[in-house]
């Protein structure tokens, strides 16, 4: 297996900011605490894995259907699901230096990783990780609401409005895609761990005795989803949840975990959450959160398995898979073997010289290609500078329109990841790129 370089993450985070993918928030402020802004490229990407998803767990589906909840709700909700009691870290401080860390991801409990002090870490407390604000103008306990710390109870709160409108029966899921705010005491990692991130998210209902089926289906089916969208097989690996490890909800969890260059870790969670969150959303809210199966005369709370992914850091996993470094004429070249799907721009059409007479039919090409996939457009520099500028942002093809193009209505076709070039008939352009761009997985 190849192991990350471990150089990647350092890479990856320069060619984020040297190429548009994420910049640090607030910048010009110097930046706030593990906040980051998605650029004009970076952009693209974060929207391509989220509609991947969309595609493959909604759209391609005909028992799932989609949400689109709201991030801020009140404390009921939170006081419902458990995790006003439940979603807390344990916090220590050192005597010392002053430092705070997660007490459950410290190496050697007793040694503070930031002065090497033994022993001199305060008593745990518990740290609840919602962020608190007020709804309205008044500040008091009444106006108290939280931001999502998970997507997940938009669809529990909504689950007899979905299952009454949607004419939908378990087995059926609904599915959730969004951000999600977490006050995270060691945020870190680039992307990976922030306050503020997206989810993609699955509760899918099913009768209780088929749970364990449907949790080994949908461990199989995720973790094939980042294959099929390129990420080589050897670079992931499911992992069982210790008994220890389980959340508050859940009797099964599995990880999908990726290779970092730190080791691996988790990209997403598929956890069998039982009846929990039904139940509980019935007893605090006192509505009926069932199931009428008119077929055995049978009434029963569904049983739910919940696929829940992070975009953001599925992101910079596809980034750090897709990224290599090659030689080419004793020059490095970069490039982002992206599958075209996540791949920021499926086309860049180049034209030769920045004369009017190249420029305008080129831009001419543009728009037919438009409507069909993201088109980058670029004159500047020498044309093979433009090529490496569109294989460090894992642009699929490049089509160059050069002065023959004028007289035989022909393109040149540059492949990404072979670097080969064909000529191409410019009425055939869009049927070409089609059968390679366009796959059904
Ligand atoms: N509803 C279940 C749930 O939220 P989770 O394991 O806490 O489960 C699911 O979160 C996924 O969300 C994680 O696997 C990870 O990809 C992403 N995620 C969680 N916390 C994150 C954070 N602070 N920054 C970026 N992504 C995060």
């Amino acid at each position: 297996m190849t192991e990350p370089s471990p150089d990647l993450f350092d890479k990856i985070v320069n060619l984020s900011k040297r190429r548009g993918i994420v910049f640090p928030s607030a910048e010009i402020y110097g930046g706030f605490r593990s906040t980051y802004d998605y650029g004009p490229v970076g952009s693209l990407m974060l929207r391509n894995v989220k509609d991947a998803w969309w595609r493959s767990m909604v759209q391609m589906r005909t028992d799932v259907v989609g949400i689109d909840a709201a991030i801020l709700s009140p404390p009921a909700v939170w006081e419902a699901s458990g995790h006003l009691a439940n979603f807390s870290d344990p916090l220590v401080d050192c005597r010392k230096c002053g430092t705070r860390h997660r007490e459950d991801k410290l190496e050697d409990p007793e040694t503070c990783p930031n002065c090497g002090a033994k022993g001199e870490f305060t008593e745990p407390r518990q740290f609840n990780l919602m962020f608190e604000t007020q709804a309205g103008p008044v500040a008091d306990a009444g106006a108290v609401a939280y931001l999502r710390p998970e997507t997940a109870q938009g669809m529990f709160t909504n689950f007899a409005n979905v299952l009454n409108t949607s004419r939908k029966k378990p087995p059926f899921g609904i599915a959730q895609v969004g951000k999600s705010f977490r006050n995270e005491i060691t945020p870190g990692g680039f992307v990976f761990r922030t306050r503020e991130f997206e989810q993609m998210e699955l509760e899918f209902f099913v009768p209780p005795a088929d749970a364990q089926t449907w949790y080994e289906y949908w461990c199989e089916t995720r973790l094939q989803w980042y294959i099929d969208h390129g990420i080589p097989a050897e670079q992931l690996r499911l992992r069982p949840h210790g008994d220890d490890e389980l959340s508050h909800y859940s009797s099964g969890t599995s990880d999908v975990e990726f290779l970092f260059p730190w080791g691996w870790d988790e990209l997403e969670g598929i956890a069998n959450r039982g009846d929990y969150d039904l139940k509980q959303h019935a007893e605090h809210s006192g509505q009926r959160l069932e199931y009428f199966d008119q077929a055995n005369n049978e009434r029963y709370v569904p049983h739910v398995i919940e696929p829940a992914a992070g975009a953001t850091r599925t992101m910079m996993a596809f980034l750090m898979s897709a990224y290599h470094e090659e030689q080419v004429n004793n020059e490095t070249r970069t490039v982002l073997r992206l599958h075209p799907r996540i791949a920021p721009y499926q086309v860049a059409v180049l034209p030769l010289s920045r004369k009017p007479e190249l420029v305008e039919p080129a831009l001419e090409i543009v728009s037919t290609l438009q409507p069909h996939w993201m088109v980058d457009f670029d004159q500047t520099q020498a044309i093979g500078r433009r090529y490496r500028r569109q294989d460090e942002i894992g642009t699929p093809y490049c089509v160059t329109f050069d002065f023959d193009s004028l007289e035989d209505k022909a393109v040149t076709i540059r492949d990404r990841d072979s670097m080969e070039q064909v000529r191409l008939p410019i009425s055939d352009l869009v049927g070409w790129l089609n059968e390679r761009l366009s796959g059904n997985s």
